[in-house]
């Protein structure tokens, strides 16, 4: 399916589609205090990969997260999705890139709440630009992969957990991304309904070829995942598969970092995770081109919403 929004071009295609070098991210804590959360952190995730990041609670999983999905940018470091340096885009084009190329879930499901579970699939297309049948089409087709045909004029209320996190995993591919990343989709599961959930995420890597991030702190999860990434207080502690680090070609990781140092940011003001989060977000504003409910991005993120929000 062809992006018809899509004006972001890569700037290189060696089938990587993270590539994360260095990265830093402090916290302002209000002056002079600062909290270094990401110590430096480089790893590239070739294309198809199932990979999960995994770490104790506070390990800085989420953190990463919001770095990876384009939510928000590293104090210092370069970070290229999909060949594409974010730290170089506009806030219409993060936006844009963030809806095109990362099919997010979360542990909460953030799906919308007087939506139909067919409309909550529709939603990132409508940011994308399709057509209503196309739409429509589309989030059918979505809807019989994750196996909630039966389901599509259910509200979120009127659905169990394990079938609202399909629903929402059939959004999260609406757009057919680059990457599927999961913040803990489980842990708001029992065992059986996030057995399901997992054998879901095993069937689009597997038959479809997708990218998939899983941040989790199951273990037995993890352990069925091409690879683990263990991080620890902000590092990387092992990797199950070194030899993808510093593959990126230097000439892409020459240019400066990015620095982004918030003046509003006090205390904890911003650090409501998606674990945190309403599970139920506002409906996104008819004409906005952001969609980030559209994309179940729970409002408190840093830079969920960019109007305004990214330097
Ligand atoms: N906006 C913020 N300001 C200050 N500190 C923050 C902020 N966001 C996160 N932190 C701190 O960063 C650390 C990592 O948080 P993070 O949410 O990334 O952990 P996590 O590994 O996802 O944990 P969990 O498994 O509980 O979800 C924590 O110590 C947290 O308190
Ligand atoms: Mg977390």
């Amino acid at each position: 399916m062809k992006h018809k929004n899509m004006n972001i071009e890569p700037e290189t295609d060696n089938g990587l589609v993270i590539q994360a070098k260095d990265i830093v991210k402090t916290f302002y804590i209000g002056q002079p205090n600062e909290l270094e959360i990401l110590h430096g952190m480089t790893f590239n995730v070739p294309k198809g990969q199932f990979v999960s990041i995994v770490g104790q609670s506070g390990s800085g999983k989420s953190t990463l997260m919001n770095i990876i999905g384009a939510l928000d940018r590293p104090t210092s470091g370069n970070y290229l999705l999909d060949g594409v340096d974010v730290s170089r885009l506009k806030d219409k084009e993060l936006s844009e890139i963030r809806n095109l190329k990362i099919g997010f879930v979360f542990q909460t499901f953030n799906l919308v709440s007087r939506t139909s579970a067919l409309k909550n699939v529709e939603l990132p297309l409508l940011y994308a630009g399709y057509s209503a049948s196309e739409r429509k089409q589309r989030a059918r087709e979505l809807l019989e992969i994750v196996e909630m045909s039966e389901r599509e004029q259910h509200m979120p209320s009127e659905l169990s957990g394990g079938q609202k996190q399909r629903v929402a995993i059939a959004r999260a591919m609406a757009n057919d991304p680059a990457i599927i990343l999961a913040d803990e989709p489980t842990g708001a599961l029992d065992s059986r309904t996030g057995r399901m959930v997992m054998d879901l995420f095993h069937k689009l890597h597997d038959e479809q070829g997708k990218t998939i991030v899983l941040i989790t702190h199951n273990n037995e999860l993890a352990a069925e995942t091409d690879r683990i990434i263990t991080i620890s207080d902000g590092n990387i502690i092992s990797d199950s598969e070194e030899t993808a680090r510093d593959a990126a070609p230097p000439e892409l990781l020459r240019k400066k970092p990015y620095v982004y140092v918030d003046p509003h940011a006090s205390g904890r003001a911003q650090d409501e995770t998606a674990a945190d989060a309403p599970e139920e977000p506002k409906a996104p504003q008819t004409g906005t081109p952001q969609g980030n409910a559209a994309q179940g991005i729970p409002q408190g993120i840093p830079h969920a919403a960019v109007e305004g929000g990214v330097k």
